[in-house]
Formats: structure tokens, C-alpha cells, sequence
């Protein structure tokens, strides 16, 4: 059996059809849903990152902004300006790209963005609201999986799902998320054995552990839903997820392929929570 791909990029071009109508909607109504994205320094992959999500908020019709900051740019500077966009009605989402330089605390950038605001959902209240299940802001990554896996036809409830990663802003809200969907979760991680016995009872199985195809076909169940998060630059250029796809498509009933799977799934759920964003400042 080969598995059926699960095109990100289609599923992604079928939400922004209706995020476009929501934001001409409410554009209408006076309320332009603004989105305003932080880049400190000269990083050339967040560079790339940024330019993405300014194309996608002006295709969508978003109000967007982008502050280039100097690498030097102090940390008292940085909390100026987002105290600044916290404080603006006109904006609805802030977003500071990941990773800042050395000299500035991360956490204490994440923890001054307004929680309303926060369309990473990796504010401390954002993150335990998902914990406990209540509304928040949902990190876009871990969004866009479980849209994928939902995009299948599968129902997640009652099925063993086995996520291989434990980052913060993968793994865990994934793990999260599933089990909110009523799977039963299994995590694995860099010291887990029995990996991939483990990972061949999975119905639905996430891999976000960022080693280039790792996840080859003696870890997938036949039929398995797989969804590779996973984004890694070889020495030959190319880009390659954590699943060894040209294996993994032989056993596996669905599969997203890298690039063109989770990728373009990330900024359409961050299109997606800066309107929720508006929607709920604006009612
Ligand atoms: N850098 C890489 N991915 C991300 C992301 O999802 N959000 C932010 N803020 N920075 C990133």
C-alpha cells in the first residue's frame, strides 16, 4: 500500500479562502484585523520567516507591520515597543520572531506580550489555558496538525496517537491537543526505549524531533496517519523532514510530505489566531 499525501499547501489554500472573506467582513464593518510582526537582527532563516507572513497578511487583507530592529537593539528597547503595540487598538496581533540575540531574556519578551495579543500562544496564560482546556490562543504548529489529521477524515477520539518529540512548542501542545480530541497520547522523546516498538502501535503518529529522516517505515503502523514536522537543511541543500518519506509512504495510510505539509499549515494558523485575536477585541 502507498500512502495518500496530505497536501498542507491545499488544505492551507482552502482556510485562507475564508480567513480572506472574515477579514473583508470585519474590514468592512471599520474593524481592519492588524498583525505586527518583531524581527530583531539579521538572523537569514527568520529574514525569510518574517517576509512569509507580511506576503500572507497582505494577500489575506491584514493590516501587517514589521519592525526590523538592530541586533544590538536593547532589551529595555524591546519591551518599549511592545508595550507600545500592546497598547494599540489598531493592532490585534504581536508576534517577536524567535530566536533573539544572546543579550536579550526571551521569556521576559514573551511574558510582557498582551495575552490577548499573543497569536504565538506561547504566553505562560496561553499555554496554561491550553493545559487546563480552556479558550486560548493555540500555538500554529501544533494547530496545523491536528487540522491535517482531521483533513484525513479521521476521528482522533479513541485512537493511540504517539508523538516523538517533546519541545515546548511542538511536542507537548501536540500531545496536548490530541488528548483534547480524545486520543489516547503516548510521548516519546531522545531517551525513550523501545522507540520504535512503541511508535508501530500508533494509529496517528507526529514526529517533531528535528533529526533528517530518522522516521523510517519499521515505525509506522500499516495505515497509520503520519505527520512530519520536521525540517531539516542537508548538506546537499535540500530540505528534508524527520520521516524518511520514500519509506514511510509504503506502510503509512496517510502522509505529509517536506516541504509542502505542516510548513504552510504554521502561518495560515497564525492568519487564522490574529483574527480570532480581532474578532474577540472587537466582538
Ligand atoms: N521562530 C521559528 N518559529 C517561530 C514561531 O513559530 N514563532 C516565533 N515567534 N518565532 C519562531
Amino acid at each position: 500500500m502507498t500512502a495518500a499525501i496530505i497536501s498542507g499547501k491545499q488544505v492551507s489554500d482552502e482556510i485562507r479562502i475564508s480567513i480572506a472573506r472574515e477579514v473583508a467582513e470585519l474590514t468592512e464593518r471599520g474593524v481592519k484585523p492588524g498583525l505586527a510582526v518583531v524581527l530583531v537582527g539579521e538572523d537569514p532563516a527568520s529574514q525569510v520567516y518574517v517576509r512569509n507572513k507580511e506576503k500572507s497578511c497582505i494577500e489575506l487583507g491584514f493590516h501587517s507591520e514589521v519592525h526590523r530592529l538592530d541586533a544590538a537593539t536593547s532589551q529595555e528597547d524591546l519591551l518599549a515597543l511592545v508595550a507600545d503595540l500592546n497598547g494599540r487598538d489598531d493592532i490585534d496581533g504581536i508576534l517577536v520572531q524567535l530566536p533573539l540575540p544572546k543579550h536579550i531574556e526571551e521569556k521576559a519578551v514573551i511574558n510582557a506580550i498582551s495575552v490577548e495579543k499573543d497569536v504565538d500562544g506561547f504566553h505562560p496564560v496561553n499555554v496554561g489555558n491550553l493545559v487546563i482546556g480552556d479558550d486560548s490562543l493555540l500555538p500554529c504548529t501544533p494547530a496545523g496538525v491536528i487540522e491535517l489529521i482531521k483533513r484525513t477524515g479521521t476521528d482522533i477520539s479513541g485512537k493511540h496517537a504517539v508523538v516523538i518529540g517533546r519541545s515546548n512548542i511542538v511536542g507537548k501542545p501536540v500531545s496536548l491537543l490530541l488528548q483534547r480530541e480524545n486520543a489516547t497520547v503516548t510521548m516519546c522523546h531522545s531517551r525513550t526505549a523501545n522507540m520504535a516498538e512503541l511508535s508501530r502501535q500508533a494509529d496517528i503518529l507526529v514526529v517533531a524531533i528535528g533529526r533528517a529522516n530518522f522516521i523510517d517505515a519499521s515505525f509506522v503502523k500499516p495505515g497509520a496517519v503520519v505527520i512530519d514536522v520536521g525540517m531539516n537543511r542537508l548538506d546537499t541543500g535540500k530540505l528534508a523532514g524527520d520521516v524518511d518519506y520514500e519509506s514511510a509512504r509504503e506502510v503509512a495510510g496517510f502522509i505529509t510530505p517536506v516541504p509542502g505539509g505542516v510548513g504552510p499549515m504554521t502561518i495560515t494558523m497564525l492568519m487564522s489566531n490574529t483574527l480570532i485575536a480581532a474578532k474577540r477585541r472587537h466582538g
